[in-house]
């Protein structure tokens, strides 16, 4: 939207340019005709070039101090402000010098000039934040590749041998797992367009995840319900594998009795999918930042996970156009429940 803007500077400017060629012009036909009339045409001519020379330059030095207080000091206040931001410092912020009604350009350029040093600041802290996410996240893994190859290399015991190793690909696995979501999660964030819909099953495509995870959930003792209605529906698979694959995976991780449910209901052209456990379940604390980049909110689960899983499927969820929601009572288990809007 565009907005109303006061031109008060042209306006000004014309209106003293106007009132000062008028003044000078009056002010000069009053001295003329103010002279005494036998005076010689010569000295006349004189008096009259000297009057209004003084005029004017009275007027040129007052339109030089109206120049300085309206247009050379807020140039200068936003040249300063423009040299510290191209320097780095992105704490600068400019005071308009008008109150909001009486607002002329200049303190629009300041404020959009707050605006932009606001979301400069705001994107550095976000960035500085994920390397120092990233690199936390790395160093856990690489030192177990490190300590386990050490121990490898001075290990002849067979069996010890095979879990050193084991340990070795389950660290780098951890490291494929980091890399592969920060590059998804780097994907989605860039994407101004959505890949290509396809038709499919959505009800195939959730027993197909469900299957996915039958031996994580028997090695639990856990149960799997599925509760699925048959529904074709159009939207992005791949990014759907996504968020099944990362919901289910997070309700047997956090889950030691009883089970999951998976359910799926059509409703005036909307799917909506229920990932359901009976599991630890999430505190409302915990509960504000579970769909953050890195967070876990569980640290004795910290080793199977990295915290962008349920931050890619938001992500995912917000690019296909749907809501995710979570119900959740600790100890008693969760409920995520996703929201496809106008898939059929
Ligand atoms: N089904 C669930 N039950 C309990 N807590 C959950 C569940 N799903 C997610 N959470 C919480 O949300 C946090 C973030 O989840 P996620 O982004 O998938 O990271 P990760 O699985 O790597 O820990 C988890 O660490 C956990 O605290
Ligand atoms: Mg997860």
């Amino acid at each position: 939207m565009k907005k109303m803007r006061r031109s008060g500077l042209s306006w000004t400017g014309a209106a003293i340019f106007f009132l000062t060629v008028a003044a000078i012009v009056t002010a000069a036909v009053l001295i003329y005709s103010a002279l005494p009339e036998d005076m010689a045409t010569g000295a006349k001519a004189g008096v009259m070039l000297a009057v209004i020379a003084v005029l004017a330059l009275i007027c040129t030095g007052a339109d030089l101090i109206r120049r300085k207080i309206t247009v050379e000091r807020p140039v200068r206040t936003i040249l300063a402000a423009t040299d510290a931001i191209a320097s780095g410092d992105f704490s600068v912020r400019l005071e308009p010098a008008h109150p909001y009604f009486r607002r002329d350009e200049y303190d629009e350029i300041m404020e959009n000039l707050n605006k932009m040093t606001a979301e400069l600041a705001h994107t550095e802290m976000l960035h500085n934040d994920f390397v120092s996410n990233v690199s936390h996240e790395l160093k856990t893994p690489v030192s177990v590749i490190r300590n386990y190859a050490q121990a490898l290399g001075r290990e002849c015991d067979g069996e010890l041998r095979e879990k050193y190793a084991a340990a070795l690909i389950s660290a780098a696995d951890r490291l494929t797992a980091l890399v592969q979501g920060v590059l998804r999660l780097n994907k989605l964030e860039n994407q101004k367009l959505t890949p290509a819909r396809r038709t499919f099953r959505l009800d195939e495509m959730l027993a197909e995840a469900a299957l996915a995870f039958e031996d994580a959930i028997d090695a639990k003792g856990l149960t799997l319900k599925c509760d699925l209605e048959e529904a074709e529906i159009t939207s992005v698979p791949d990014y759907l594998e996504l968020v099944w694959n990362n919901l289910l995976s997070n309700a047997v991780k956090f889950t030691e009795q009883g089970g999951v449910t998976l359910s799926l209901k059509m409703r005036d052209g909307n799917a909506v999918v229920r990932v359901a456990d009976t599991g630890q379940g999430i505190s409302p604390e915990v509960g504000r930042h579970i769909f953050e980049k890195f967070y876990q909110g569980d640290t004795s689960h910290a080793g199977e996970g990295n915290g962008l899983g349920l931050a890619l499927v938001k992500k995912v969820i917000d690019l296909l156009g749907g809501e995710i929601a979570v119900e959740s009572e600790a100890g008693k288990g969760s409920t995520f429940t996703v929201t496809l809007r106008g898939v059929t």
